[in-house]
């Protein structure tokens, strides 16, 4: 798909890879939707970045909000072809501990907005996506998930984490699969450890430590790297139901 056809819905786009995602379509002459929480920084991301990008409040597990704001976003940008899953959380819980057992809210909770608010957004904007014209390839629409390393090598505390998104690396296939009929392409990328607000808040000796800790090039990812792989699974039509580490190399230690 050409970038500057990029009709995009980004999710957690007002943080993080999600925002850094929506700069990029943008700079590349595309627009693109917010999804993100109300209480998020979306209003004020989509005003610093210009008419091309509107904010369309909604929590990801909603199926009703997620419907309303994806009519907002079509009608705001005549269409809507391109999904980006950035929306996700990594509450840390240890299976048994100190503290008893892990509690089962937390565990649900984790899954509920990562996995499940994940197929949600794919389910509902498959059905926009449905309606568009093909493009020559036979095109409709991109869908483009984020799991985790930690799907594959997920350390201690993170069972919920790692369960939401290696269930995102599973459906990869099978989704892509149920929608290759309409001309929908889905891929996930598999990040290692990336600077966002997230890591910000980790103490600047901390940050440089897990940086270290990558074989090459040794430090943080940055968001734009993100950015430039979701942008370039749009352009290359190739690629569809697969899982792209994006590490630098890094296999992650149990601690
Ligand atoms: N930063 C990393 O190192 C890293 C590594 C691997 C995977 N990831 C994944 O990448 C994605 C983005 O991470 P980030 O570091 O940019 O995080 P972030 O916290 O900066 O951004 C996440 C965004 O998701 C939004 N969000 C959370 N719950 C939501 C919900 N229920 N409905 C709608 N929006 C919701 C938040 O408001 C926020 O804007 C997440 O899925 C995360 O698990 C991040």
């Amino acid at each position: 798909m050409d970038p500057k056809n990029v009709k995009a819905v980004v999710t957690g786009g007002a943080s993080g890879l999600g925002r850094a995602t929506v700069t990029r379509i943008v700079s590349a002459g595309g627009r693109a939707a917010i999804l993100d929480l109300a209480s998020s920084a979306g209003a004020d991301v989509a005003k610093t970045l210009g008419p091309r990008v509107v904010f369309t409040p909604a929590d990801v597990t909603n199926g009703p909000a997620v419907e309303s704001a994806l009519e907002a976003a079509r009608g705001a940008m005549d269409g809507v072809n391109v999904l980006v899953n950035c929306a996700g959380i990594g509450t840390p819980m240890k299976t048994f501990g100190k503290q008893g057992p892990a509690r089962l809210e937390d565990y649900t909770r984790v899954i509920t907005v990562n996995l499940i608010g994940t197929f949600n957004c794919i389910r509902l904007t498959a059905a926009v996506m449905a309606k568009n014209a093909p493009n020559a390839e036979g095109e409709r629409g991109v869908v483009v998930n984020t799991a985790s390393v930690a799907a594959f090598d997920g350390q201690i505390g993170q069972a919920a984490y790692s369960a939401s998104k290696g269930g995102i690396v599973g459906m990869t296939l099978p989704v892509a699969r149920d929608l290759a009929e309409l001309g929908i392409r889905v891929v996930t990328i598999a990040p290692g450890i990336f600077d966002t607000p997230l890591l910000a808040t980790l103490p600047e000796p901390v940050r440089i430590s897990l940086g270290k800790q990558v074989p090459f090039p040794p430090r943080l990812g940055r968001s734009d790297e993100y950015a430039a792989l979701a942008l370039h699974i749009v352009e290359n039509v190739m690629l569809n139901g697969e899982t792209i580490r994006l590490d630098g190399a890094i296999r992650m230690q149990p601690r």
